[in-house]
């Protein structure tokens, strides 16, 4: 094959390079693509489609939009098909007509289901968790040390108080987002984990939302007494049962004592100084000391050496939310171990079991 010249194989790079930033530049087409999805409930369109693929012009009449607007709605599946959301396939061996049928990306974000993405993507693209991006150049070059991320620089005030206080709706959304997305880790967490909740008898899930989590560890082991500790307005509606209770309050006060404490999704919010705070409350709760006692975090632990670059890009995206949105960050193992030792742990164990998430055991 003939080689490029010097002057070509420069012009190359710097296409690649100017297709570089486009990619970059239009990411958020994606997340907004997928968002319109999500808000059409095209997935579940589809999904009650009596499991057959769903031809553009079915689909067009389902959604009841206009005629007029058929051939933009090709375009958004378009990509939505390119990005792996949905799949075409043949609706007749006689024919080669062709329909849509889900993906399991888009399977997860089918409403109503135990593990559904669905209020997770709605949350997340919120206009009030967007806005802090357009405010993050300004933040660092602000100098106010109360503004301590680009959400209280737009809202502010803190995540959690802002949805307390200003948007319930919002914060029940969030609670939805943060349920559906325990469904399918508390799932693997009791499947693949089981022997980390061997010999105890009880567990607090510390900032344990509405309790998916605890009441997947209630079902899996009747003989743990499970308490959710959380805000007062987002645990005062979750029913409990038989070995499941809901306790109101603040985990930077007091956490009630418990063999185990589960801290899911919870420490990536906070700056290291509040997950020190969070563990010696955790670590001063322990009921018997003398029979060991843990900590079992689900939280990311960034390698970037090991992981693939996929992998990667979305822990350090997570990491970027966290800064913009919260105090905390995706930590790597290091800095875990920092935060142990400061709260007065002994040894820990990272079992990398949950894709992008770890479970973290930390003993006293
Ligand atoms: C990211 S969510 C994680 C929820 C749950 N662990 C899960 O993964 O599904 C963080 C949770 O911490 C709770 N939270 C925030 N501040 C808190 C505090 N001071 N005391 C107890 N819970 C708090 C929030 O209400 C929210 O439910």
């Amino acid at each position: 094959m003939e080689k490029k010249g010097g002057e070509e194989a420069k012009y190359e790079e710097l296409l690649q390079a100017q297709a570089h930033i486009y990619k970059h530049t239009y990411y958020f087409i994606n997340s907004m693509s997928l968002k319109c999805a999500v808000e059409l409930s095209i997935p579940d369109i589809i999904h009650n489609h009596h499991g057959k693929p769903m031809t553009h012009s079915e689909l067009v009449t389902a959604l009841q939009i206009p005629q007029s607007r058929s051939a933009h709605l090709y375009r958004l599946m378009r990509i939505l098909v390119h990005n792996g959301f949905f799949a075409t396939q043949k609706v007749h061996d006689h024919d080669d007509q062709e329909g849509y049928v889900l993906t399991l990306s888009s399977k997860l974000l089918l409403k109503d289901q135990k593990s559904s993405l669905c209020m997770y993507n709605l949350t997340m693209l919120d206009p009030v968790l967007l806005s802090p991006w357009q405010a993050l150049s300004a933040w660092f070059k602000g100098s106010d040390d109360d503004e301590v991320n680009a959400f209280k620089t737009v809202h502010k005030k803190g995540i959690w108080e802002y949805m307390s206080n200003e948007r319930a709706d919002l914060y029940l959304l969030f609670n939805g987002a943060m349920a559906g997305e325990s469904g399918l880790v508390s799932s693997v967490l009791v499947t693949k984990c089981k022997t980390m909740f061997e010999g105890l008898r009880s567990v607090v899930d510390v900032g344990g939302g509405v309790g998916i989590m605890a009441r997947a560890i209630a079902e899996a082991f009747p003989r743990i007494k499970c308490i959710v500790l959380d805000l007062p307005h987002v645990v005062n509606s979750c029913q409990g049962s038989e070995n499941l209770n809901f306790v109101a309050g603040d985990m930077f006060q007091s956490i009630a004592s418990a063999d185990a404490f589960l801290i899911k999704g919870v420490l990536h919010d906070w700056s290291d100084e509040e997950c020190v705070k969070i563990l010696k409350r955790c670590r001063e709760a322990i009921s018997s000391k003398e029979e060991g006692g843990k900590v079992i975090i689900v939280d990311m632990v960034i390698d970037m050496k090991e992981s693939t670059h996929e992998s990667t890009e979305i822990q350090l995206m997570f990491d970027m939310e966290m800064m913009v949105e919260v105090t905390g960050k995706e930590r790597i193992r290091h800095e875990w171990e920092k935060l142990f030792i400061e709260a007065g742990f002994i040894t820990y164990k990272i079992t990398p079991c949950l894709g992008l998430r770890s479970v973290i055991e930390v003993f006293i």
